[in-house]
């Protein structure tokens, strides 16, 4: 029992004759006559797979790469990496059960780990192999190439929030640094709490049914078997110290959050740190408002604009290419209206700054006052597509709303400044649009952070940012329109009666005036 809890090591040197042998599992392996043993018996590994066999013996555990094993089993050849998967699999077949102790590590390479039924092997003093399983090895954290402004107390609010529960989501409008904000806390908490931080995003992944496999390869999990994906991947995650950061949900919330349970379930040990445009609604959900950082009033002096966490931001991305771009007065102005018209959204930011750099900043400012989505195109080359322009900031949002939320959308447009709902339902509730139906438009669009809510007196009162508002104005020169059948009254996603009710539930999400912290 003891040893099973321990995950006893799996690969030994024994003596055999005059030959030494390891062992994997069941299998007993001669690097020496090049032949492997399973209960008396000869495999029939062939060559190429041997050579395979032999250099992840000899690295003890630790990764082989791709190149490695190159270089090893073909040395004078160039060959496709298809050779690899080939050899590989015939020499997983050959060891049968124990093939198991070949994992891949994703975009890394391979290596043996230990069998966690393997309880037939002692580890001998000599061998390489560390004597507990190994802590799993992920693929190191994204780089956030500038530093995190504006945020000093937030990594603190969600480490703390980490230890309370077991999934905190970061909940915020487009681009208002949801990403570099988990990025920074997790390797906070990896620095302090010896916790291993695995980080998968959900952008890329456009299938719900992908999200599964997602996760498994995140874990280093094989996908050659649908069915054992699941239970293999808690089994991964059993017993360990694992932060998850669950990064950009809000197009696969479903799947996510029901991904999020089961790992929950599996593991006391296990946190979540989810990112996303919409609350996820898992069970012991916290979300952590992220607001867009703060902008100067049109009055503030020079030092106060200076002093802005936005103004920072937006000086941080522009130092890559000038560090003077303060000396001239007139720019501390511009720099200040630029980033008041840009919400403070440190992605915003990041293109004006961009665009800055060619145009110079009295050119940007006017471009901002005119046309930010025509001009806001810049972005990183490797950034991925709703990251490399303003648009495509919002579109993304945008392509995730359902025919109701984007009508009223572009009626709350029309609206300059804060409303309250009653003052809403006047405006949007016409044509086929009824006061029911804007205020479940609403509580759709504020869970989506395409509204913000900040509690009132007697009244909440809702506003959009000035770039969502001008988003869906400029939209109205295509407005979205009303099918011919009935109207689809549902959030775009949701696919159940359930769906339905906590779209209508969703009134008292995502409303950063509650405090920054809240249950769901
Ligand atoms: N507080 C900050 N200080 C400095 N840079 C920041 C800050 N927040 C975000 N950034 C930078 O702004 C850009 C956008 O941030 P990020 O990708 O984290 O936004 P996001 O909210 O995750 O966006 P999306 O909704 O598209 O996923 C990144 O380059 C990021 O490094
Ligand atoms: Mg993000």
């Amino acid at each position: 029992m003891l040893m099973s809890l321990l995950q006893v090591a799996f690969l030994d040197q024994v003596a055999w004759g005059v030959f030494s042998m390891e062992k994997i599992g069941r299998t007993s392996v001669s690097l020496e006559t090049r032949e492997a043993f399973q209960n008396g018996h000869r495999l029939r590994i062939g060559a190429r797979a041997f050579d395979m066999l032999e250099v992840l013996i000899q690295a003890r555990g630790k990764i082989v790469t791709k190149n490695q094993i190159m270089s090893h089993v073909w040395p004078d050849l160039v060959v496709e990496e298809g050779n690899i998967h080939v050899h590989l699999s015939a020499l997983r077949k050959q060891l049968g059960a124990d093939g198991r102790a070949i994992q891949t590590v994703p975009r890394r390479g391979y290596r043996l780990v230990p069998l966690d039924d393997d309880t037939s092997v002692h580890q001998s003093k000599n061998s390489a192999i560390p004597s507990t399983s190994p802590s799993i090895e992920f693929e190191p954290l994204p780089i956030c190439y500038t530093p995190l402004i504006g945020r000093e107390n937030e990594i603190g609010e969600i480490t703390s929030a980490l230890q309370d529960t077991p999934v905190v989501t970061l909940l915020g409008p487009g681009g208002a640094g949801k990403t570099h904000l988990a990025i920074e806390a997790a390797q906070s908490m990896r620095a302090n709490g010896r916790v291993d931080v695995c980080f998968l995003s959900l952008a890329p992944v456009l299938r719900r049914e992908q999200v599964l496999n997602a996760a498994a390869e995140a874990f280093g999990i094989e996908p050659f078997d649908e069915l054992l994906l699941l239970p293999k991947l808690l089994g991964a995650v059993a017993d360990r110290r694992i932060l998850l950061v669950l990064d950009n949900c809000e197009h696969m919330l479903e799947e996510a959050a029901r991904l999020t349970e089961r790992l929950v379930q599996a593991s006391a040990n296990l946190r979540v740190l989810a990112t996303s445009r919409e609350a996820l609604r898992s069970r012991n959900e916290t979300l952590h408002w992220v607001a867009p950082l703060a902008t100067p009033g049109v009055d503030a002096t020079h030092r106060e604009i200076l002093a802005c966490p936005s103004v920072e931001t937006f000086l941080a991305f522009a130092a890559s290419w000038t560090s003077d771009l303060t000396k001239e007065p007139e720019n501390v102005d511009m720099i200040g209206s630029v980033c008041r018209q840009l919400d403070g959204l440190p992605l915003a930011l990041e293109l004006a700054a961009s665009r800055a750099r060619v145009f110079g900043m009295r050119q940007l400012a006017c471009e901002v006052a005119d046309d930010p989505f025509r001009t806001l195109i810049g972005g990183r080359r490797t950034a991925p597509a709703r990251q490399r322009t303003l648009l495509g900031m919002l579109d993304w949002s945008y392509q995730l709303l359902g025919e109701l939320e984007r009508v009223v959308l572009h009626k709350l447009a029309k609206i300059s400044g804060h409303f309250h709902l009653d003052h809403a339902q006047t405006v949007a509730a016409v044509d086929r649009v009824s006061k029911g139906d804007v205020t479940e438009a609403i509580a759709g669009l504020v869970s989506k952070c395409l509204v913000i809510r900040t509690p009132g007196g007697e009244k909440d009162d809702y506003y959009l940012l000035g770039t969502t508002r001008e988003y869906a104005l400029r939209k109205l020169d295509r407005p979205p329109k009303i099918g011919e059948g009935p109207l689809e009254r549902t959030r775009h996603r949701d696919r159940s009666a359930e769906g339905r009710s906590t779209a209508r539930a969703s009134t008292h999400f995502a409303s950063p005036g509650n405090g920054r912290r809240h249950r769901a």
